[in-house]
């Protein structure tokens, strides 16, 4: 099975939707079992096979719990750690408390559900590790400091994996997304500031969230049997460029 955190909407639905349409069992997450419900219906529709994982990052107890669940009930191969929140408050009304909260939510908690899954995967000598960061872990701007603190942290614990994990037959990777039209971001995306950074993209657009999917099916494949600690970036190169005329 490949659990995918967050996977009720935006760039968790497609990567998740992916590997279901490859042949895996997807485990969809997020808090609300209301919201994930039609997703599920959606890909059984289709003939895909998928079930429900919910809990919320921010709840050690109960992540352990239905993790817990669900490895008593089957394997989990492929763990994709996509929940990501985003405080975008500037440092004078950011708190030590918020700042800690985020780093829980996106940092530690993807930790902790590492640990949760890795028995199983070394147990069976297989397992593929992906954490979705951010181009923001490297490319800092003004009003996200805890986001950005998390993704490089998060960025630095996959090095960490996969240099420990490898022995065991299991590959860490991430991906690091650049601007991606999904609904958390549409607002900003249509405003004034939107099109200043549509502009920065030297493809001149956001990318659509299914154009997430290929990197995460690549990583979770076959295909990448031989990379591990990578950060592949889908960008459309806003991070190989300086700023654009
Ligand atoms: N979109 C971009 O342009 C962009 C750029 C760079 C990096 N990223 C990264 O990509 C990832 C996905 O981004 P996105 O834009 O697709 O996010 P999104 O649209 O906000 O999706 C969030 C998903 O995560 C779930 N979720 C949120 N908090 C959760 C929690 N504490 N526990 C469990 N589930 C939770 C939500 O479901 P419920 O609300 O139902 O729980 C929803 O399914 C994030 O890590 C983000 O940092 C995105």
């Amino acid at each position: 099975m490949a659990l995918v955190t967050g996977s009720a909407r935006g760039l968790g639905w497609e990567m998740a939707r992916a590997l279901a349409e490859a042949g895996a069992h997807v485990l969809l997450n997020g808090r609300s079992a209301e919201r994930l419900e039609p997703r599920i219906k959606e890909l059984h529709a289709a003939g895909l096979k998928a079930g429900m994982a919910v809990f919320d990052m921010a709840d050690r107890a109960g992540m352990e719990r239905e993790v817990g669940a669900l490895l008593a009930a089957g394997r989990i191969d492929v763990l994709i750690n996509n929940v990501g929140e985003r405080d975008r408050r500037a440092l004078n009304a950011l708190s030590t408390t918020d700042f800690e909260r985020l780093i829980d939510v996106d940092l530690n908690a993807a930790f902790a559900l590492a640990k949760l899954v890795l028995p199983g995967m070394i147990e069976r000598r297989y397992g593929r590790i992906i954490m979705v960061t951010s181009i923001a872990a490297e490319l800092a701007v003004p009003g996200s400091a805890s986001y950005i603190a998390a993704k490089g942290g998060l960025g630095a614990l996959v090095r960490a994996l996969a240099a420990e994990t490898a022995v065991h037959g299991i590959t860490c990777n991430a991906i690091a997304p650049g601007f991606f039209h999904t609904e958390a971001n549409d607002r900003m995306f249509s405003s004034p500031a939107g099109e200043r950074w549509q502009a920065r993209v030297p493809m001149r657009r956001f990318a659509q969230p299914r154009e997430i999917a290929g990197a995460a099916l690549f990583l979770a494949s076959d295909a990448a049997s031989y990379v591990n600690g990578h950060t592949l970036t889908v960008d459309g190169g806003v991070s190989a460029t300086f700023l654009m005329p």
